[in-house]
């Protein structure tokens, strides 16, 4: 006999949690499946944002740029102490306990809003007259356990792509899994992709002490970015002492137990062989439907591995629903949460909505970088009349008291209707900044209305309105 829901949910990262806990609240009987367990083998949700990904990454970032700050910067605030020491395995267990509290509350949720959690692996078992059928095998092993539902919502997220060649072993050559768990500084770190995890990573362990090259691919740096924001990033990561090479061709890698040594041609064609004690590989992730089933209700995935989904996160299968990373779309975490949401209001019969041209993005290096719409090439390449606006943090006072004032806001708007197309962020705080333009351009707000409207003194904030007043050329500061 199966148990019977209105909902299976498989996978429990930040778009199925959340999924299940909107459907529970939507008065739909909801089943949430997941496979991930921590170290004592006890059920860890959160998925890769909440065990490998997001929460750790930003616990060590802050921690790393304690360090950084308590060497570099303290002195110039009056600061000054004796001697500063680390000690790394304290500040890898304060992040894993801030990842067991994450993997609790979602635990405390799922209680509070009666979700029915299963630990195991979800596969689908075949479709059924009235929904389908999901067996889950026990991560603690044991008979499956058989489910049924007239819906199903697949949110598997996603795991790193592998360099062929040079499979992860998380101890030389490591993923972001890896990367967040190295017990002792390396004194010499590679890591391969100059993208959001090359700089993150890349930034923690440059603080902890690591001599750090990135051997990235493109010929162009941060290629999504806004271009005069990417320059700006490019120069301080530079002069902090990341050594990042660009149009790089990766060859062979030789790992022993000592040290990793990876081969390269630079972009003028010269060979190169890079010897590190840890190389990190980020390229990129792949979607993860390996031992879901899919082949039991006919579905398949596209070439790049993904549950192919139209815009509302429907399958090609009737009330089978996919989303998050599995599926197409940028591979964040509050794009999932997003999707998570309208699908159970979707569901019911709602109108859940995203909007996909205001996801803002973050790379919380520091400083850090926050976008959202489009950027400036982006605008000349569409042929689209634009007015830009830049305001530098190095005007701004609480940028000065804070003692950061790298970077920039830029606002770029519609140049007849003054809509804002996109707002870009360099600088003290910019994944705080742009919910600001987030908001804005959800409302379809003008730069004059940033521009008019009453910002705190002294903030980071005044920044963006300054911004907006140099749409204008009105800029009352600069
Ligand atoms: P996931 O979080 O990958 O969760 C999927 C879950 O499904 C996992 O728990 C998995 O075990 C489970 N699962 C898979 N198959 C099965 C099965 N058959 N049965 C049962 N369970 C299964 N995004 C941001 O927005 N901000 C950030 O700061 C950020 N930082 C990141 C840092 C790193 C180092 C990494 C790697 C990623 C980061 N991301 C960030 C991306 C973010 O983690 C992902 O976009 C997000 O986790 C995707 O959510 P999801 O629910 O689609 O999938
Ligand atoms: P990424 O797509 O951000 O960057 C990968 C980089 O590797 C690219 O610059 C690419 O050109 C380069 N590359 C690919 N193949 C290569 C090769 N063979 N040799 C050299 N360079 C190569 O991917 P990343 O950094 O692995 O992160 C994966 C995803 O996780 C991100 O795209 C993002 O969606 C998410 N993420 C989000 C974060 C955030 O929101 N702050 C933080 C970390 C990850």
């Amino acid at each position: 006999m199966s148990q019977q829901f209105d909902v299976i949910v498989i996978g429990a990262g930040p778009g199925g949690y959340i999924a299940a806990i909107r459907s529970a609240q939507l008065g739909l009987k909801t089943a949430c499946i997941d496979a991930w367990s921590n170290d004592q083998g006890a059920p860890a949700p959160g998925g890769t944002c909440t065990n490998v990904g997001c929460i750790p990454s930003k616990a060590l970032l802050q921690s790393s740029e304690h360090f950084d700050h308590a060497q570099h910067q303290f002195a110039d605030h009056g600061i000054e102490f004796k001697a500063l020491s680390l000690d790394l395995a304290k500040m890898i267990t304060r992040k894993d306990q801030v990842v067991k509290q994450n993997n609790e509350g979602i635990l405390y949720l799922f209680k509070k809003n009666k979700v029915s959690f299963f630990h195991g692996t979800g596969a689908f078992a075949g479709a059924l007259d009235q929904g389908y059928a999901v067996n889950v095998s026990p991560v603690k092993g044991g008979e499956p356990t058989q489910l049924s539902a007239k819906h199903v919502i697949i949110a598997t997220g996603s795991k790193a792509r592998e360099l062929p060649g040079a499979p992860f072993d998380e101890k030389m050559i490591l993923s972001n899994d890896g990367a967040l768990n190295i017990s002792k500084v390396p004194k010499k770190l590679a890591l391969i992709g100059s993208g959001v995890i090359g700089l993150e990573m890349g930034s923690v362990w440059r603080r902890l002490g690591s001599e750090v090259t990135i051997l990235e691919g493109l010929p162009t740096f941060l290629g999504a970015v806004d271009e005069q924001i990417a320059r700006e990033a490019h120069k301080a990561f530079t002069k902090q002492g990341l050594k990042i090479e660009l149009g790089v061709k990766v060859g062979e890698i030789k790992a022993n137990a000592k040290e990793v040594s990876v081969a390269y041609t630079d972009a003028k064609g010269q060979a190169h062989q890079l010897v590190a004690d840890k190389l990190i590989v980020s390229i990129g992730r792949v979607p993860q439907t390996a031992g879901l089933g899919l082949d039991t209700i006919g579905l398949s995935v596209d070439e790049k591995g993904a549950i192919p989904v139209d815009d509302l996160c429907r399958t090609a299968k009737p009330n089978v629903w996919a989303l998050g990373d599995v599926v197409r779309g940028p591979m964040l975490a509050h794009k999932a949460e997003e999707e998570g949401v309208a699908v159970a209001e979707r569901i019911v019969g709602q109108h859940g909505h995203v909007n996909f041209n205001t996801i803002p993005w973050v790379i919380y290096t520091s400083p850090e970088i926050a976008w959202v719409g489009q950027t400036e090439q982006q605008l000349k390449a569409s042929g689209h009349a634009y007015r830009a606006g830049t305001f530098p943090f190095l005007a701004n006072g609480r940028a000065r008291a804070l003692g950061d004032t790298t970077g920039m806001v830029k606002v770029l708007a519609d140049e007849k209707t003054d809509e804002i197309l996109g707002v870009h962020i360099i600088g003290p705080m910019a994944s705080e900044l742009i919910s600001e333009a987030v908001v804005a351009m959800e409302f379809k707000a003008s730069s004059e209305d940033i521009a008019r409207i009453c910002h705190a003194h002294p903030s980071l904030s005044e920044a963006t309105k300054e911004a907006a007043l140099a749409v204008d050329k009105r800029a009352l500061n600069f």
